[in-house]
């Protein structure tokens, strides 16, 4: 594939995104406010938020978690559907992203329906078995690639049947499938995949998805019972 410059793929997702997720204001303050922060840029691209935010309307959700908070941009595309009453537990390791996250969450006015705990995904997933969140309705996996295996587990534990569970990064431009590529990260998402495939109480697929973020993809996955 021969990138064009800008890439054509980058120039459609801002076509769309513009036409289709133009209710920039708060969003785009948020992105402003990671990067004055230092954080990395990594949050979904606009339409994938606009995606998260359909995938919330589509299934009804009232209890999300978010595995992965960074500065809280997916976080506020997930509360923008969330019906009155309705709840977001946020999972995030590094207190200054949480910083951010609740500034973010706050001056974006949702900050009332989310909780946001701070710590290792996998010492905070634990705790939420007995709380009232759970079972949650949607779970968005995008924290560290090496954990999606447990998170995976995690989710099912926390879920019921018609959870939609959705994980981040799945493609990381094809390294998947390069046997030359023994990144733990990359491992991380092959063995996601084969508990995915695995998992009798998972139907699962994954959308390849192109755009201002490079060339990636979601795992997508219903619980069936
Ligand atoms: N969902 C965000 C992006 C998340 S980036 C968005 O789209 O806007 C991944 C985040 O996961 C980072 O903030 C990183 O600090 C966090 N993270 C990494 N390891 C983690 C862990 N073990 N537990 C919880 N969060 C973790
Ligand atoms: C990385 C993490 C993400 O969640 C993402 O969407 C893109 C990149 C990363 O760790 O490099
Ligand atoms: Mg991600």
């Amino acid at each position: 594939m021969e990138p064009a410059d800008p890439p054509v793929w980058a120039q459609v997702d801002a076509y769309f995104g513009h036409l289709l997720a133009p209710f920039g204001e708060k969003l785009d303050a948020a992105l402003k406010a990671n990067e004055q922060a230092g954080l990395p840029a990594i949050d979904v691209s606009r339409l994938q938020g606009k995606f998260l935010e359909f995938l919330v309307r589509i299934t009804g959700a009232r209890h999300i978690l978010e595995i992965g908070t960074l500065g809280a941009y997916s976080t506020i595309w997930l509360a923008r559907a969330l019906p009155e009453g309705g709840r977001i537990v946020t999972l995030e390791l590094e207190p200054r992203h949480a910083e951010v996250a609740r500034a973010n969450l706050q001056s974006s006015g949702v900050l009332d329906c989310v909780d946001l705990i701070v710590g290792p995904a996998i010492d905070t997933l634990p705790a939420l078995e007995n709380s009232v969140a759970a079972p949650f309705d949607l779970v968005f996996i995008d924290a560290d690639k090496e954990s999606y295996p447990e998170y995976l587990h995690w989710a099912l534990k926390l879920s019921r049947p018609g959870t939609v569970i959705v994980a981040d990064n799945v493609v990381r431009q094809g390294k998947v499938v390069d046997l030359d590529c023994d990144e733990a990260r990359v491992e991380g998402i092959r063995r996601f995949t084969e508990l995915l495939a695995a998992e009798p109480r998972l139907s699962a697929t994954v959308l390849q998805t192109v755009g201002v973020k490079g060339y990636d993809g979601f795992a997508l996955a219903v619980v069936l019972y």
